[in-house]
């Protein structure tokens, strides 16, 4: 596989988001997010790690892109922290948040680098939560206001958007399991905030295309489930957690309705009454691109067993999670690029109408530096090479893939797992904050250039 195999206009890029690399959280009159709170709050990220410096990026961006200039890629995905251009949620834009997003941006296209800008990436800021966070309609107003603020000061230059990044995780990780910001552990709470984080990408995309001439997309962490065994019930435990893992999302924005399945497994929980009319009408808006967010695989079984409260699946899944079989990555996920294969085939098939754009990928190993000043990490090198011959095979396939960023450009802050996760193409070292090409770096440099 060479980079001959992939289409003339494809993409190749590299990832990050603000929280996990920006630190400088009190500078440029930047706010709280929730994710400050959770990470300050004792017991929760390991190690106690916050964000407060990260990669210390904020300072030190402009020789963070000249790392993607020696890489060769074509483009960055990066996100906009919320609170450094409105500090508590609402009102007028702080101008030093924006001057910062619009050097960086100019930063890129200087040397010819395509930013691809996620306007959520996770850091609500702590205000709108303490009013109710996600779980309160106000909230995706809010968001339509602030992606308007964005698009107005960066769509002149900026033309690829994604809106939200992966609001699954935001919901059903942050209120329903409680194990990202902002910790709440309400059923409830989870479903509501995904359909208030529905509205809110609705209303972002409505506002990007007044303001700017863009491709907007949303990015999404499909969960690439496979049954155990191909009995009906194992099917349907696959067709359940399909439909409050991932149709949850996407059905409401690129088909205007909630899945009957959806509504079906969630009775219980609630009669989706913070629906109100003309919403789905909001929330269903054209879109160029699916973002995809691709790590590994599950396997799924049938289970009347109910699962272990509190957890990010609200409603009667009805389905137990088999161990992830080896070969598996420092997260415990399984290295199965058939995965991004047959999810890329099956999104095409489902959404015909949009493009396909893999907005993450990449792997945690437990690199170190070596003697000789080096970073031998031959499973990322595997990984890389086997995901990107997974993407080739799909759009040879047919699926109408345009691009591919890795994740991530360096070691970064892994959210609950704090600094103790490496997924970056070079290594940070904490301390004295040198990045490090890894071999990953290399070969990603090396296919490139070919
Ligand atoms: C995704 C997140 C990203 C990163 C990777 C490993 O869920 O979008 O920020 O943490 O996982």
């Amino acid at each position: 596989m060479t980079r001959q195999d992939f289409p003339a206009d494809f993409v190749f890029g590299t990832a990050t988001a603000s929280y996990q690399i920006e630190g400088a959280v009190d500078e440029g009159g930047r706010g709280p997010s929730i994710w400050d709170t959770f990470s300050h709050t004792p017991g929760i990220v390991s190690d106690g790690a916050t964000g407060d410096i990260a990669c210390d990026h904020y300072h030190r961006w402009e020789t963070d892109l000249d790392l993607m200039t020696d890489l060769g890629v074509g483009a960055y995905r990066f996100s906009i922290a919320w609170p450094r251009i409105q500090p508590s949620g609402v009102g007028r834009a702080n101008q030093a948040g924006l001057d910062f997003y619009s050097r960086l941006v100019d930063g890129l296209l200087a040397r010819g680098i395509r930013p691809l800008v996620t306007l959520y990436h996770w850091d609500l800021p702590q205000a709108l939560e303490d009013a109710g966070g996600w779980t309160a309609r106000e909230t995706a107003y809010r968001f339509g206001d602030y992606a308007e603020l964005v698009a107005r000061a960066l769509g002149d230059r900026v033309a690829d958007w994604a809106t939200l990044n992966e609001p699954w995780c935001s919901a059903m990780l942050g209120y329903a399991a409680g194990v990202h910001a902002p910790g709440r552990t309400s059923a409830l709470a989870g479903l509501r905030a995904s359909h208030h984080l529905n509205l809110a990408h609705g209303l972002a995309v409505q506002a990007l295309r007044a303001a700017a001439d863009a491709r907007i997309g949303v990015v999404i962490n499909y969960h690439q489930f496979y049954p155990a065994t191909d009995s009906a019930d194992d099917r349907d435990a696959v067709a359940r957690a399909d439909s409050i893992g991932n149709w949850i999302y996407t059905e409401p924005m690129l088909r205007g309705r909630y899945d009957p399945l959806t509504l079906a497994v969630t009775k219980d929980v609630t009669t989706w009454d913070f629906v109100a009319d003309g919403d789905l009408t909001a929330i269903h808006q054209p879109l160029d691109f699916l973002g995809v967010n691709y790590y590994a695989p599950t396997w799924l079984v049938a289970s009347s067993a109910p699962l272990a409260e509190p957890n990010p699946w609200p409603g009667a899944v009805q389905a137990r999670w088999v161990d992830a079989p080896p070969p598996v990555t420092t997260m415990g996920w399984t290295v199965e690029p058939r995965g991004l294969t047959d999810l890329l085939i099956k999104l095409h098939a489902r959404y015909p109408e949009v493009d396909l754009v893999v907005t993450e990928n990449g792997s945690a190993w437990d690199d170190q530096v070596g003697t000789d000043g080096a970073v031998h990490d031959p499973q990322r090198v595997a990984y890389l090479r086997d995901h990107l011959d997974a993407v080739a095979v799909a759009i040879r396939d047919g699926a109408p893939v345009r691009g591919y960023y890795a994740w991530s450009l360096m070691d970064n802050f892994e959210w609950a797992f704090g600094y103790s996760r490496r997924f970056g193409l070079h290594y940070t070292d904490y301390a004295t904050q040198v990045r490090t090409p890894k071999d990953s770096a290399r070969w990603y440099q090396a296919f490139l250039a070919a």
